[in-house]
């Protein structure tokens, strides 16, 4: 399988005009677009060649009385093939493991493919604790789920400190997002030896602030089966340059 280009666009942008926009400059075959929910139909229609991805769901899989939330079954139904859980910016409004773990489940039971987010944040990190934070995040979400195989589901590892959007106490930072690919990796290769001992297969994706830069080193990575992009994603031009960058 080719290593893919995850395009998150978080809550961007403003109108659907914008979103049709943006999709056809992301549009090719290695490319995964999350746009917000309002712009799937529309960003549906305008991708030719990428798959098309929603930024979370609700853990009932199929139908009930849940004031504002979606569904896995409503995301099949228009399109969406992938699906991101646990993204650090829902943890920090309070997302808990479980309840990752039953969203996870959801998006399983009706074939979506789940890209579970897990991180530490930068406390954790200077502590010396970020494994401990990731194994716990993975180990509470993996020993909830029936056996997956390969491919049907991804651990994007994103170290919240590196996100281009993370807000920070202060401007003073004892580590750089340059860094963090190359830090990543130690990390990514427990994980997938954590993974295989429980025998379960994943595929490992790394998210923090990649760019037309370091898109290159990231991809070249073994332990890494592709990227997952906020930032850089809205940027048609320069999403448009990383496209061709790992094509070639
Ligand atoms: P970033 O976001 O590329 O802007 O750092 C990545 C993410 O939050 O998924």
């Amino acid at each position: 399988m080719k290593k893919l280009l995850m395009a998150n666009w978080k809550m961007n942008p403003k109108t659907e005009k914008e979103a049709i926009r943006l999709a056809k400059a992301s549009d090719a075959a290695n490319v995964v677009v999350y746009p917000p929910f309002p712009f799937l139909p529309a960003v549906a229609k305008a991708l030719k060649k990428a798959t098309l991805g929603a930024q979370d769901l609700f853990w009932e899989a199929e139908t009930g009385p849940y004031t504002g939330e979606v569904s896995a079954r409503e995301l099949k139904s228009v399109g969406v093939e992938y699906v991101i859980i646990g993204h650090s910016s829902r943890r920090a409004l309070g997302e808990k493991d479980e309840v990752i773990a039953k969203k996870v489940q959801a998006a399983l039971s009706v074939g979506l493919v789940p890209i579970l987010c897990v991180g530490e944040v930068l406390e954790e990190r200077e502590a010396g604790r970020a494994q401990e934070v990731v194994d716990k995040q993975l180990r509470t979400v993996l020993s909830q789920l029936p056996l997956v195989a390969h491919g049907q589901l991804f651990v994007a590892y994103e170290p919240v400190w590196a996100i281009s959007t993370t807000p920070h106490s202060s401007g003073l930072q004892s580590l750089s997002a340059e860094e963090a690919p190359a830090k990543s990796v130690e990390l990514i290769r427990y994980m997938q030896h954590m993974v295989s001992t429980i025998q379960m297969e994943t595929k490992f994706l790394y998210g923090g602030s990649v760019n037309l830069k370091n898109v290159q080193e990231v991809f070249g990575y073994d332990e890494i089966d592709g990227a997952l992009v906020g930032g850089a994603s809205l940027k048609a031009a320069e999403f448009g340059k990383m496209i061709k960058e790992v094509s070639t």
